[in-house]
């Protein structure tokens, strides 16, 4: 997976990175659209005072920042794991600024240590949130009943289409509790469809800015 990537400001003022022609968050607002997919419709829908968490595709760690957030507000404590075989360099993050978007400069440290450390062990806990990253592709990633919430943030179908497959969504139900959330931006029939056929039940809601619809998948 060759890296050409470069900073853009979007919609709403925050940044985020080109892959090729692919975009790791919307044009039209990386945090916006971040917290009305990952954020709302996922952490805050949840309703639990703590939650074991599993993010799809880590990229720049704005769903990781935006959660913390979330933890230093006392809303939640978050035990983080996040799958990531393509890290983003310090430099890059440096570049991107996401800190200064979210308006909290103090996270800038530790954010970078996590982001950067080759280490696959938890961190120590800040604020409420504590965090681990595994270089483990979601196509090998095998848990049982481990996590109540889901951030699935892959690149889109069209770039990324093995990402989307009825085998890796049986790994997610796998690896959620009972009850438990699976979130993405995607709308697709299609990838609803195998979701579906994965076990979940799935909701179509109101999408970010710029577009109509996402879905949220339940473990029954
Ligand atoms: C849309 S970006 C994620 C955006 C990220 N959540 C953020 O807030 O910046 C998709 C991410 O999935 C990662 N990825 C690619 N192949 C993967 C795989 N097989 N398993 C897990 N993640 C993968 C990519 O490296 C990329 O960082």
């Amino acid at each position: 997976m060759q890296r050409i990537v470069s900073t853009i400001r979007t919609g709403d003022g925050s940044h985020t990175l080109a892959w090729g022609d692919e975009h790791y968050h919307s044009l039209h607002g990386a945090v916006a659209e971040s917290t009305h997919v990952f954020i709302k419709a996922g952490l805050d829908a949840a309703g639990l005072k703590h939650i074991d968490l599993l993010e799809v595709g880590l990229g720049t760690g704005l769903n990781l920042l935006l959660t913390w957030v979330r933890c230093l507000e006392g809303k939640v404590s978050v035990d983080y794991t996040a799958l990531e075989p393509h890290p983003i360099t310090a430099e890059v993050l440096e570049r991107l600024r996401h800190c200064e978007d979210l308006a909290w400069p103090g996270l800038h440290g530790p954010f970078l240590e996590r982001m950067s450390s080759p280490s696959e062990d938890w961190h120590e806990a800040i604020g409420g949130l504590r965090f681990r990253k595994l270089p483990t592709r979601v196509q090998e990633f095998n848990e049982t009943s481990a996590f109540d919430v889901i951030f699935f943030d892959a690149f889109a179908p069209r770039h990324q289409p093995e990402m989307w497959a009825l085998e890796v969504f049986k790994r997610m139900h796998d690896a959620l509790r009972p009850c438990g959330l699976l979130v993405t931006y995607c709308a697709k029939g299609e990838v609803r469809r195998t979701m579906q056929s994965a076990g979940f039940s799935v909701e179509r809601l109101t999408g970010p800015p710029g577009k109509r619809e996402m879905l949220r998948a339940r473990k029954s």
